[in-house]
């Protein structure tokens, strides 16, 4: 399997908007690959305009705030390049779409590295961050996954952030906790109106 890099795509609309999504970037061989599912507004917008950009964080509440539906982040423009960076970014990189391997379910679409910048320190890897992050992604798969096996993935997680989270990591936590639990409420929720019907 290739090394994926998780981080956060600017891609702009077709009125050129900016338009933030967390995205996973495979790399292979040249291209650095951005493999959106349909529908989404990330892929839409490729087709239109190919020249991206990928912003790098490890602040683990950017992932929270995204995948619970908060996009209000601050944007830096970048100089002759049309997709603007997170301005919190530790680093960015400018993607050019240079190939599309069309797909019923999930378009490829190959990048070169135009141009990557770095603008403040990375300070080392956590287990608490790369815990958020997987439970961010879970959370964008729950009607996909049995609930067991969320269950125990969400417990397993629970370790690196009980033992390794500094104040950050533990709100970025609990926005994806409460926003898996809200999740199972509602689903509890229509199952019992489904029963009473
Ligand atoms: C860390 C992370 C990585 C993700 N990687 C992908 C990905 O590679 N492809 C994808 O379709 N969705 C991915 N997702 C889910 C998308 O962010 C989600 O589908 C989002 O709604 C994009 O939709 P939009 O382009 O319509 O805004 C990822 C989510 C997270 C939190």
């Amino acid at each position: 399997m290739p090394l994926i890099h998780e981080c956060v795509v600017t891609t702009l609309t077709p009125e050129g908007r900016p338009h933030i999504a967390p995205l996973g970037l495979i790399e292979e061989g040249d291209f650095w690959i951005i493999a959106p599912f349909r529908p989404s507004a990330t892929l839409s917008n490729l087709m239109a305009n190919p020249q991206v950009t990928a912003s790098f964080t490890d602040d683990a509440r950017v992932f929270a705030r995204l995948v619970t539906g908060d996009r209000s982040f601050p944007l830096t423009d970048i100089a002759n390049w049309p997709a603007p960076r997170l301005s919190g970014a530790l680093a960015h990189a400018e993607l050019e779409v240079a190939q599309v391997e069309d797909d019923a379910l999930r378009p490829r679409f190959l990048c070169k590295v135009k141009h990557a910048v770095t603008h403040r320190p990375f300070l080392g890897m956590n287990r608490a961050r790369a815990a958020v992050l997987e439970a961010a992604i879970l959370s964008t798969r729950l009607d996909r996954l049995p609930r067991e096996k969320i269950d125990t993935e969400i417990a397993y997680l629970k370790i690196a952030i009980d033992k390794t989270a500094g104040d950050a990591e533990r709100e970025a936590w609990d926005m994806v906790m409460a926003k898996i639990a809200g999740h199972f409420e509602t689903k509890n929720d229509h199952a019992k109106d489904a029963s009473r019907s």
